[in-house]
Order: C-alpha cells, then sequence, then structure tokens
C-alpha cells in the first residue's frame, strides 16, 4: 500500500496528473527512512533534514511532525516486512505549465519497500567504485527529486561493475552519488565537514557519532583527491547499505584490497546501535 495526498491505496491505483511539477521540473523533495523492527530508524533527524530541503526550495511543509510519525505509523503497518525503507515525495502539485510557483496544494507521495541486508559478498570482500568529476549543482544539501545528475554519475559506475561513484569537485572528495564517503589514512577517520557541496546523511552523523564513542581517532576536513586514492580504507555510508567497504577503485585495489579494521569496527558498531534502537520501541 501506497500513500497518495491522504488516501491509502495499492500502488496499482495510484496515478498523479501529467502536469504534476515533479514530472514536469522535477520540482520536489525526498527522503529515503530505514525501518528496523517497523520502527523507522533517526526518524526526528530525517523530518528535520526533511524540513531542511522544503525550506530550501520555499515549500510549505504539509503535515506536522506529529502527522508525519502517523502516517509513516500506518505505511510501515500497511507493508509487509519487519525492516522497510520508506521513501517520502513532496512535490510543489499540480498547476498550468510555468516556472514560476504556483498557488496549489503540493503531491504527497509515500511508499514502502522491503530492505534487504546487502549481501554477504558485498560485506566479506568490499565493493568496486569509481571516480567522477562531481557536476551538479551547488545546493547538494537539499535532498532534490531533481537526480538526473546523480542518475547519470551513478550509471558510470555500473558501466564499470562498480557499485558507486565518488564525486571530486576542485581536486576535492565531495560524496558518492546516493551515499557519503569516509577514508582511513594513517589509521586516522576522516570525511569531508558538511557543506551545500553534499548531502547531510543521517548515517554519515551516526557513524561519527560512533567514532566518538569508540575513540576512534577521526577528523572532519577537506580530503584531497590524491588522499582518496592513497588511503588504506574508503567507506560509504547511506540509510539503505549502512556502512560498506570500498575495496576497489578505479579498478586499483584499495590498502590491500580487502575491508579493513577501521570498517569491521564501524560496522560491528552500527549493527549493534541498530540492535538497541531495535529493542528501545520508542520512535526517536
Ligand atoms: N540517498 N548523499 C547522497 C547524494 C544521497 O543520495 C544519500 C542517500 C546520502 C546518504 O544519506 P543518508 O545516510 O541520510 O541515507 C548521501 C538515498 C538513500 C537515496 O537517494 O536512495
Amino acid at each position: 500500500m501506497i500513500f497518495l495526498n491522504g488516501h491509502f491505496m495499492p500502488i496499482e491505483k495510484a496515478c498523479i496528473s501529467v502536469l504534476d511539477r515533479g514530472f514536469i521540473f522535477g520540482d520536489g523533495v525526498y527522503e529515503v527512512i530505514p525501518v528496523y523492527s517497523h520502527k523507522p530508524f533517526r526518524l526526528t533527524e530525517h523530518l528535520h533534514r526533511l524540513q531542511h530541503s522544503l525550506d530550501g526550495i520555499r515549500l510549505k511543509n504539509p503535515y506536522t511532525n506529529k502527522e508525519w510519525h502517523d502516517l509513516l505509523e500506518q505505511i510501515i503497518a500497511k507493508n509487509k516486512g519487519e525492516d522497510q525503507s520508506v521513501y517520502l515525495h513532496i512535490t510543489r502539485g499540480v498547476a498550468k505549465r510555468d516556472h514560476a510557483f504556483p498557488d496549489t496544494p503540493p503531491t504527497v507521495f509515500i511508499m514502502s519497500n522491503p530492505l534487504l541486508p546487502p549481501p554477504q559478498e558485498w560485506l566479506t570482500n568490499g565493493v568496486a567504485a569509481v571516480t567522477a568529476s562531481d557536476n551538479r549543482w551547488i545546493r547538494c544539501d537539499i535532498k532534490s527529486i531533481s537526480l538526473l545528475p546523480n542518475v547519470l554519475l551513478r550509471q558510470i559506475a555500473v558501466d564499470a561493475g562498480a557499485i558507486e561513484t565518488i564525486l571530486i569537485r576542485d581536486g576535492f572528495l565531495t560524496e558518492g552519488s546516493a551515499s557519503n564517503i569516509f577514508v582511513v589514512r594513517d589509521q586516522v577517520l576522516l570525511t569531508p565537514p558538511k557543506s551545500h557541496l553534499m548531502l547531510p546523511g543521517i548515517t554519515y552523523d551516526v557513524t561519527l557519532e560512533l567514532a566518538v564513542a569508540s575513540n576512534t581517532i577521526h577528523e572532519v576536513r577537506e580530503i584531497t583527491e590524491n588522499e582518496l586514492f592513497s588511503a588504506e580504507e574508503v567507506m560509504l555510508t547511506s540509510s539503505t547499505r549502512e556502512i560498506m567497504a570500498i575495496t576497489r577503485l578505479n579498478d586499483q585495489p584499495v590498502g590491500n584490497g580487502k575491508p579493513g579494521p577501521k570498517f569491521r569496527q564501524l560496522h560491528q558498531l552500527y549493527q549493534q546501535y541498530k540492535a538497541t534502537h531495535m529493542r528501545a520501541g520508542a520512535v526517536n
């Protein structure tokens, strides 16, 4: 079951107008929220980022946080699986095609899909990534549904038999096409600071919190392309992929080509943290 503009229905019954500004202009924002044991993970943070994205495109939030909580609870209950990935999407609504903002209600769409764990092989051996020039706009902190640049950038990885494209802007690492990136150099965990050039990842925040809690030496600072290429470890983080080791970069091994100790430690801490969340009962 999905939710569209106030109603729950099977996805086959869901229709939107061809004049929806999401369809015509990519004029909208979205969130992807992981759900473990029927409980949304870091919901407060996801709703906070949603508000930031809505403010960034000057669109009024159609619901209060309480209403979002209720809607998500319902969508989770109406879909199968303990672990789900909830996708929510708000556009500037339906109007005659004109770039200027219309005076129409927004379109609100929520769906949920099973959240599948990554293949064991990916955890054991890590995954491959490639690099490409970050040619997106400079408001990458807005989780915009206009994802054409990200789609084109991701396809570079797929065409090379890799799973993620790591983006470089002006010689510095920004993020992945749909993930944030961490590297390890001289045993120090490094990641770029939040800015308009990357999405402030919820998993990025959790990873840094876990690093603090476990006294892992880390630094949030700009990372050059050369530092990325000579890193001991490279990892990606995202709500749907959690933490994954990147063990091949542009067809060269990263470090010794195997998932490294910092990855194993953070991955384990992440699993423990998730388990605490699942036991906690409360929606955070
Ligand atoms: N993408 N950077 C980009 C460009 C992303 O699209 C994502 C997530 C992230 C990681 O953010 P988080 O940890 O909050 O998931 C970083 C989602 C999963 C997607 O578009 O499917």
